[in-house]
């Protein structure tokens, strides 16, 4: 199976976890894109009562394209269930995300959310999170200054750009990546970088999921933290 095959097949498997009545978080990226599609069907074919709770104004397009009654996360009492992609997942179920550049939304939902569920091919299953960049959301203002004292501390910061432009997120704020390599310590990196002023939030997902579909060649695993 090719990746794209693998990321379909959980994200219809975690699609068949939203239960009528159920308020979802709905993730973002590739990933998230099947589980959404899966959903607006059994909106369409079932006649599945739910609300999503998007975390990207690409997924929210998506949701209401599909049919899914959305509601900003400000607008829901609780999540039931959030579904979301991740860049990698450690042994002991930490990981990274934001490559898509929507992990600030994406925490929000997912610390207001009673269950968090990742699905996630098997390429993003490693030992020790790092190869993958971790994501920061920066405020512009200062962002030059906040980039020098990441670098200074050999954190190995890189401005996200594309097509020679800056990545602004939905709140309109700059991606740092940080490419660390091997994230020995991640809690310590973590606190670290919840003190830095500017940073408005790190991909680093600590203690938060508590299930994770992952897409192997011969079939999907349900793994539980
Ligand atoms: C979005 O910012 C990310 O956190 C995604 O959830 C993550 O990058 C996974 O995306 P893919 O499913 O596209 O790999």
């Amino acid at each position: 199976m090719n990746q794209d095959q693998l990321k379909k097949m959980v994200g219809e498997l975690a699609a068949t976890y939203v239960k009528d009545g159920m308020v979802v978080g709905l993730g973002t990226g590739s990933t998230v894109k099947f589980m959404v599609d899966a959903l607006g069907q059994r909106v369409a074919k079932e006649g599945l009562n739910i609300v999503g709770v998007p975390t990207s104004d690409r997924t929210a397009d998506q949701g209401r394209h599909l049919g899914i009654p959305i509601k900003n996360v400000d607008e829901v009492d609780q999540i039931d269930l959030t579904i979301d992609g991740a860049d990698q997942i450690n042994a002991d179920f930490q990981g990274i995300k934001g490559g898509g550049a929507a992990h600030l939304f994406e925490k929000i939902v997912a610390i207001n959310s009673k269950r968090n569920m990742w699905i996630v091919d098997q390429s993003k299953m490693v030992q020790t999170l790092g190869s993958f960049p971790l994501p920061l959301e920066v405020i512009p203002y200062g962002s030059q200054q906040l980039f020098k004292r990441l670098a200074a501390k050999g954190l190995k910061p890189v401005f996200r750009e594309q097509n020679g432009q800056r990545v602004l997120t939905d709140s309109k704020n700059y991606i740092i990546d940080l490419h660390l390599g091997e994230i020995k310590a991640p809690f310590e990196l973590a606190q670290y970088l919840n003190r830095q002023v500017g940073l408005v939030e790190h991909g680093l997902f600590l203690n938060v999921v508590n299930t994770v579909i992952v897409g192997y060649d011969d079939g999907p695993k349900v793994l539980q933290a």
